[in-house]
């Protein structure tokens, strides 16, 4: 058996387009989604995602504003300024870039962002609502894993998933949506024993442990959906998943490659998110 390639890029933008053609009726009515982004510092990865939100927004039709910010920037003015973009009615999304300059305390700027406006769905109560199963905004790459899930046909209740990692970022949302799909939900880190054991169990495999070609054809079920989150920059410049895809491919049902599985659809989900803000803050459902 081959397994069928989940093409994420054909998703991603079967999903913009979509969203394109609702951002005309909005526009219509008024309304242009607003988002901001904030990139601190000098980090050369973040540059190229910061540039990658700005294209989108300008290829959707949103009002885009990016704030590129000295590394010298105090904790303070960052405050200040994510204060000013909580009150500014034309932007209905806020996102600061991650990882921040050591200086500044991650935590206090994301708590800093007002609930309704937090598109990367990494503020508390955000967190809290996805937890009980209530409306929120959800974090983009979890959403983006669940849809790719989705759009393979395959109905998640009851099935076994199994999820490698457990970062706040990826690990523990996913588990929590997967589980609100109904699915019997196992989560393996990095201290968990007899993980090829459990991973072989799994009928959806989500693996986001950020190593390099962990996982191979040993830790997957034949048929299985292996969704591969990693982003690991080799030695040689290339970029490679947590995932041997080429090796998996015999065994699994469906795989995600990388690049080209789940990368796309992170942003797309962020425009998405940034919809759904913009649309909650004039009353639309
Ligand atoms: N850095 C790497 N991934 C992300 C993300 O999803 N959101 C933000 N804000 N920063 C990131």
């Amino acid at each position: 058996m081959t397994a069928v390639k989940i093409d994420g890029k054909a998703v991603s933008a079967s999903i913009r387009g979509q969203i394109q053609e609702e951002v005309v009726g909005l526009k219509k009515q008024g309304i242009e989604p607003g988002l901001a982004v904030i990139l601190v510092g000098e980090d050369p990865g973040s540059k190229v995602y910061v540039g990658s939100k700005e294209k989108a927004c300008i290829e959707l039709g949103y009002y885009s504003e990016v704030h590129r910010l000295p590394d010298t920037t105090t904790e303070e003015a960052l405050l200040a300024l994510i204060d000013q973009l909580n009150n500014q009615a034309n932007i209905h999304g806020i996102l600061v870039q991650l990882p921040l300059p050591k200086h500044i305390h991650e935590k206090s700027v994301i708590d800093a962002i007002a609930v309704e406006k937090d598109v990367d769905g990494f503020h508390p109560i955000n967190v809290g609502n996805l937890m009980i199963g209530d409306d929120s905004l959800l974090p983009c790459t979890p959403a983006g894993v669940i849809e790719l899930i989705k759009r393979t046909g395959t109905d998640m209740a009851g099935k076994h998933a199994v999820v490698i990692g457990r970062s706040n970022i990826v690990g523990k949302p996913v588990s929590m949506l997967l589980q609100r799909e109904n699915a019997t939900v196992t989560m393996c880190h990095s201290r968990t024993l007899n993980m090829r054991e459990i991973s072989k169990q799994a009928d959806i495999l989500v693996v986001a442990i950020g190593r390099a070609n962990f996982v191979d054809h040993t830790y997957v079920k034949p048929g299985a959906i292996v969704i591969d989150v990693g982003m690991n920059r080799l030695d040689n410049g290339k970029l490679a998943g947590d995932v041997d895809y080429e090796d998996v491919l015999e065994v699994a049902g469906a795989v995600t490659p990388v690049p080209g599985g789940v990368g796309p659809m992170t942003i797309t989900m962020l425009m998405q998110n940034t919809l759904i803000a913009a649309r909650r803050a004039h009353g639309l459902k």
